[in-house]
């Protein structure tokens, strides 16, 4: 069955998506994901300044996932805009990912990170001062910051949310009424891990991000609640490790799935991943747009 898909103003090749992290931090190795099956490709959050991100030790890896604090470390726009146009020659879209504190300094990343397919603002990362989630709890703020860098771009805004909210819905409206053209759901949930034997946090920043197969609950809950509210296309992403993964977040009312942790693990998780939707398609004798949101008709 043909997976080709529309996800938040792009057409793609297939509906998986490289999610924003330390695979995303130069333009080799977005190529190299690309050429591994990727439908498109996000770049790590890119700021105004350089910035190198907490100390270490930066990410740990547990029987379910990751917890990881790296701290937003980027080169700055400036010095990531040859990064990106490498990334570029890959052939998929190349989604950037940019942070600020304020919607001037999302505006400056984009403009001064020309070329990009579409931008994912960074309002959730749980760990960054003044940055992420920061913003990201605020409607109003992940609203102003939306407007303006929809008003500054040509191509489609997505926004990427944080689950470290009771109710992840109203932020997502916020964005949809800033222009945005599709919601990300969800970034890393506010996680710790503590050395029995030193009676220390093992992250050098002490307090960090949980990824992986454990959150997948969680953004799944996530892309339901979105979905329901919503009328912009929602792309889920939270502990996708194989094609079941993805149908399950396709069900609950994604259009395209990003993926982080598993990539880690295996590089070839893309190219099984797109084969396994297919593969289940055409055993339901269904078409793409036929799962998505499936779980949420009425008897
Ligand atoms: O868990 C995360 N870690 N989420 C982000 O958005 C950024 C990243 C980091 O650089 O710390």
């Amino acid at each position: 069955m043909k997976i080709t898909c529309n996800a938040g103003g792009l057409t793609l090749k297939n509906p998986t998506i490289l999610a924003a992290g330390v695979l995303g931090t130069t333009g080799a190795s977005l190529k190299r994901i690309a050429s591994m099956g990727a439908g498109a490709v996000v770049t790590k959050s890119i700021g105004t300044e350089p910035k190198p991100g907490h100390h270490n030790p930066s990410m740990i890896r547990l029987e379910e996932g990751y917890i990881n604090a790296m701290g937003l470390p980027n080169p700055s726009f400036g010095e990531f805009r040859q990064e990106l146009e490498i990334a570029r020659e890959s052939g998929v879209p190349v989604i950037a990912s940019i942070f600020g504190a304020t919607p001037e300094e999302f505006t400056a990343v984009a403009n001064g990170l020309p070329g990009a397919d579409a931008y994912e603002l960074n309002v959730s990362c749980p760990h960054a001062k003044g940055y992420g989630m920061q913003c990201g709890t605020d409607p109003e703020l992940v609203r102003s910051i939306t407007k303006a860098v929809k008003a500054a771009v040509k191509v489609p805004v997505w926004v990427k949310l944080t689950p470290n909210v009771t109710d992840i819905r109203p932020i997502g409206l916020a964005a949809q009424e800033g222009g945005a053209d599709a919601v990300v759901a969800i970034n890393t949930l506010k996680a710790m891990a503590i050395d029995i034997n030193t009676g220390w946090p093992i992250l050098g920043n002490r307090s960090g991000g949980l990824s992986g197969p454990a959150v997948k609950p969680v953004a799944i809950k996530c892309v339901y609640d979105l979905y329901e509210v919503l009328d912009i296309p929602v792309i889920g992403v939270g502990g996708v490790s194989n094609w079941a993964d993805a149908i399950e977040f396709m069900m609950a009312g994604a259009c395209a799935v990003e993926i982080g942790s598993a990539v880690y693990e295996d590089i070839g998780t893309f190219a099984s991943v797109s084969m396994g939707i297919s593969n289940y398609l055409d055993r339901k004798n269904m078409k793409l747009d036929e799962i998505i949101g499936l779980a949420h008709r009425v008897v």
